[in-house]
């Protein structure tokens, strides 16, 4: 949540770190600002709004000068008005701060600066910070120097509680911006004659492909030709330097209106990423050499949770589907908000998985590290190769599907499952599935592409079914089984980026309280594929249907019966069961798609949304 952008070079500051800000709007976008260096001052402009709003307010009086920071907000602490809108000043006003994180104690320190004399423009955790920062920067004595700045802002740092990211400037220090990291991503991007800061490479990469993905305690000083990292907790912190795998094409929306729908678009190949150079016919197996276990620890596995937020913890709710249907391995999925606040009892070979696209998600951070603080092995399926979960877990799966832009969660979800069904192919095949059995699994694997490919071209039906029922003020999603999970992530895709109140259930828990709803006026979408449990779902339809409540199907193609019960189908083709909610999940997300844009909402970010939840 929230972004930043630094820059320091020798071109002109503002429209380089408006793009870059542009590319992190999916951060947050509750308010934006930018302070740039320009004649031995600081020149501020913030708005309450999108970085348009932002953009419109500098054309009118545009700051100059090659040295600047920028944010896009995500609202913590105090409300969304211009004066809380980043950057903040310190008491001087001369020393200018960006942070993405919660200071935690921002109210005892508050308190304690305005004893001293501080006041203080807005209501949030950072002016604290800053003015933290130029206290200290203040009281020491000598010439304005780069160690005293650090030795400022180290100072102050010592004294915080909670996470941040953070780019600040001084005007006595027209030549370097100063950054650190606690908690919330920072990286740095080195450049020729120029160099950055930012939340991520996305607001970057236009610029240069050569990065280094700042530690926590990593403080980052950049000047126009070099840079150093230090630690906060002393002496020098080693560094790597990284080539972003992506490039500026990539971050783009190309020919799409949106993001999200450029993003559904592109699962033939995200699912394809996902299982590239990890199957082996020969074997009739998956090769997850990431997981960094021998085979003999593989087989010593008694249980597996898996844990995630939001889309991540349906494909985790899934994945127990898959983990005890291919590998018998007796699963559990859980919120990773409440993982570490329920002390779940887990024997010494239980293996847990941390589910997350960005990697950055506080509450899945924190399932991590409460896994690994009491002895659990603890691995990491994510998108983000330099996330900080991929780098504190203990192994793991990346999932290749690129950036993914978009607030509402897409292609990941369909690359999560894939990874779950290639662990779950693994950990079968040492333990009782037979090559056979691994082989069919691969085969059906290696068809889901095409099969995809297949239904993103209903796109146009599934655009006349989405406008059919845009006047419904709720909506129900019902599967069984494998496609309960995707029941709920429907709902959720339907919620965040429309504003229809969904809700996904089991088919079956209908008549238990939740037929009460059904009305003429309330769709229900049943995902019902010809599978196991395909007959169930039928007569769920009947039970809507016999209560006048519209029905949108989900089904197989070939299969006639739906026809006869829902007043429309969306058919896609036959695959495994355990397979299925790749493909039945990608209707949901395009039904999802044009409900908002026929409701005019803004798709790629919806209201009181951000992609990444770095805060609890
Ligand atoms: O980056 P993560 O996968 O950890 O994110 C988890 C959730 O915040 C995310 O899936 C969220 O629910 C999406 N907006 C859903 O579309």
């Amino acid at each position: 949540m929230c972004g930043i952008v630094a820059y320091i070079g020798k071109s002109d500051a503002t429209p380089i770190l408006l793009d870059g800000l542009r590319r992190l709007e999916y951060r947050g976008y509750d308010s934006a600002g930018v302070a740039i260096i320009n004649d031995g001052g600081l020149v501020v402009r913030k708005c309450v709004g999108r970085i348009s709003n932002l953009s419109e307010l500098i054309q009118r009086d545009p700051p100059h000068g090659s040295v600047g920071i920028c944010h896009t907000r995500w609202a913590t602490h105090g409300g969304v008005t211009d004066e809380n809108a980043h950057p903040h000043f310190d008491q001087s006003g001369k020393l200018a701060l960006v942070h993405n994180g919660v200071i935690e104690n921002y109210q005892t320190l508050r308190d304690e600066l305005i004893r001293e004399g501080h006041t203080f423009k807005s209501q949030t955790d950072t002016e604290v910070l800053a003015h933290l920062v130029g206290k200290h920067y203040d009281a020491a004595k000598g010439e304005p120097s780069k160690a005293r700045l650090i030795d400022a802002l180290r100072a102050a740092l010592k004294q915080v509680i909670g996470t941040y990211g953070i780019a600040m400037i001084h005007s006595d220090l027209p030549d370097f911006i100063v950054g650190a990291r606690r908690g919330s991503p920072l990286v740095l991007g080195i450049g020729k004659g120029e160099n950055f800061l930012a939340s991520d490479v996305s607001a970057i990469v236009a610029h240069t492909r050569d990065a280094v993905y700042l530690n926590d305690y990593d403080i980052a000083c950049i000047d126009r030709e070099n840079f150093e990292i230090t630690s906060l907790l002393g002496g020098r912190s080693g560094y790597e330097v990284s080539k972003v795998e992506f490039s500026e094409k990539d971050v783009d929306k190309g020919e799409f209106p949106h993001y999200m729908l450029k993003e559904i678009f592109e699962q033939p190949e995200t699912v394809r990423d996902a299982m590239r150079g990890r199957l082996s016919l020969e074997e009739a197996t998956a090769k997850l050499g990431g997981l960094e276990m021998t085979a003999a620890e593989l087989r010593g596995i008694e249980r597996i949770v898996l844990s995630g937020c939001g889309t991540a913890f349906h494909a985790a709710m899934i994945g127990e589907y898959l983990l005890e249907t291919l590998a018998h391995i007796p699963t559990e999925c859980e919120f990773a908000s409440e993982f570490r606040y329920r002390n779940m009892p887990m024997t010494k070979d239980t293996l847990v998985f941390v589910i997350s696209q960005s990697g950055e998600t506080a509450d899945t951070l924190a399932a991590l590290r409460e896994s690994q603080r009491k002895g659990h092995r603890t691995l990491g399926i994510c998108n983000n190769v330099a996330s900080t979960i991929a780098r504190e877990s203990d192994g793991g799966v990346y999932m290749h599907a690129g950036p993914e832009i978009g607030v509402a969660a897409t292609k990941s979800f369909t690359s999560q499952l894939v990874i779950l069904t290639l662990i779950s192919l693994l950990l079968g095949r040492i333990r009782h599935q037979s090559t056979s059995e691994g082989i069919r699994v691969i085969e059906e694997l290696e068809e889901l592409p095409e099969k995809l490919r297949t239904i993103l071209k209903l796109n146009d039906q599934i655009r006349d079914v989405a406008h059919k029922y845009s006047d419904a003020k709720a909506m129900m999603f019902l599967g069984r089984q494998f496609n309960f999970p995707v029941a709920m992530e429907g709902a959720l895709k339907m919620k965040e980026i429309s504003y229809i109140h969904a809700a996904g259930h089991p088919s079956a828990e209908l008549k238990h309280g939740v037929i009460a709803l059904i009305t003429p006026e309330l769709p229900s979408v049943f995902i019902a594929p010809e599978d196991s449990v395909f007959d169930k779902n039928i007569s769920n339809i009947e039970e809507v249907k016999a209560r006048k409540g519209p029905v949108i199907a989900i089904g197989t193609e070939g299969c006639t019966q739906l026809e006869k019960v829902a007043d429309d189908v969306i058919y896609i083709p036959k695959c495994a069961d355990y397979l299925s909610p790749i493909l039945t999940v990608v209707p949901l997300q395009l039904l999802a798609y044009h409900l908002a844009v026929k409701l005019g909402c803004d798709v790629d970010k919806p209201r009181n949304l951000a992609k990444s939840v770095t805060v609890e």
